[in-house]
């Protein structure tokens, strides 16, 4: 089996549900606090080994109570974990605040995701009979960086999904095989305001003509958007269902995403496949937590 590798994030997320936002300098109560494993990286690791991936992840917690839980998490849903790392410090920390329109606010703490260094990937990397590499923004940028050259040169497939926002050095688009975006980061990524398929394909214009291979951008409610280098284009609608937590959507999408193309799916199936996983995630609270297996994904496609 192909084998894909999650190098990024993991958080606790301590998540606090309120009917509606506060305003700057308001104190507002909420219904209640639950802690979930997350972190872009350890998400998008759990989506695409529910989905059905081989799956290793390379990361690092903490070393205080969190750390043995956020491993324990990925472990539950066969990650491999023989690559997360413990470090002296807190481990990452998202503090989390649920509407009730399953809308979030995240305010993140790096802890041991900050201090994941290119010595540790170096030192525990192997990329034979590594499909692809999936990466996010949630690590140093310098270790980022130094995987998507290593495993480029290796001829791994890069994928990168530089979320939280931030710009692209231009070196780095011609290294990407796959860029996966949402609207914001796409727009943050390109210069041009990204909000439907029209701007959406724009914008994958755009990137593709820097030299990246594909380029997918999620648009909510109005599903998702794929380009390539080669010319082809693919929409796919999104489902519709009531949101409770819109929490680790995009890292769903990315994760069964991947997992469904590592397993030779073609790319409008695997979109559709995506898609479908992201909508379930959505109905459900909390970040890994809420991340469905294959044949939930599969079940709720046939209805
Ligand atoms: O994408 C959702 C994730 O972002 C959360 O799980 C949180 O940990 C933050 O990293």
């Amino acid at each position: 089996m192909r084998k894909l590798v999650v190098i990024g994030s993991i958080n606790m997320d301590v998540v606090s549900n309120v009917n509606q936002f506060p305003q700057p300098g308001e104190t507002i109560h909420s219904s209640g606090t639950s802690f979930f494993p997350g972190g872009k990286g350890a998400n998008q690791a759990v989506a695409a080994a529910s989905a059905g991936a081989d799956c290793a992840m390379l990361g690092a917690v903490g070393l205080d109570p969190f750390g043995d839980t956020l491993i324990a998490s990925l472990e539950d849903r066969q990650v491999r974990v023989k690559s997360v790392l413990s470090k002296e410090g807190t481990s990452g920390i998202a503090m989390i605040t649920v509407n009730k329109e399953g809308e979030n606010y995240i305010v993140l703490s790096e802890g041991a995701n900050g201090r994941l260094t290119e010595e540790d990937v170096a030192s525990e990397v192997n990329w034979d009979g590594v499909y692809a590499v999936l990466l996010q923004n949630e690590i140093p940028w310098q270790t980022t960086r130094y995987v998507i050259h290593s495993a480029s040169k290796a001829g791994v497939r890069v994928w990168l999904n530089p979320a939280p926002a931030r710009s692209i050095p231009e070196e780095v688009f011609p290294l990407l095989d796959t860029l996966i975006v949402n609207e914001t980061e796409a727009g943050v990524v390109s210069s041009l305001r990204v909000d439907d398929a029209a701007s959406a394909e724009m914008a994958a214009d755009w990137i593709i003509a820097k030299g990246t291979s594909s380029v997918i951008i999620t648009l909510g409610e109005q599903g998702c958007f794929y380009g390539n280098a080669r010319g082809e284009r693919v929409a796919v609608p999104a489902y519709r269902v009531k949101p409770v937590d819109t929490t680790a959507a995009g890292d769903t999408f990315i994760g069964a995403y991947a997992a469904a193309c590592t397993d030779g799916m073609e790319t409008e199936e695997a979109l559709k496949f995506a898609t479908a996983a992201a909508a379930l995630t959505v109905t459900r609270p909390g970040a890994q937590s809420s991340i469905p297996t294959k044949d939930e994904i599969l079940a709720f496609m046939d209805k």
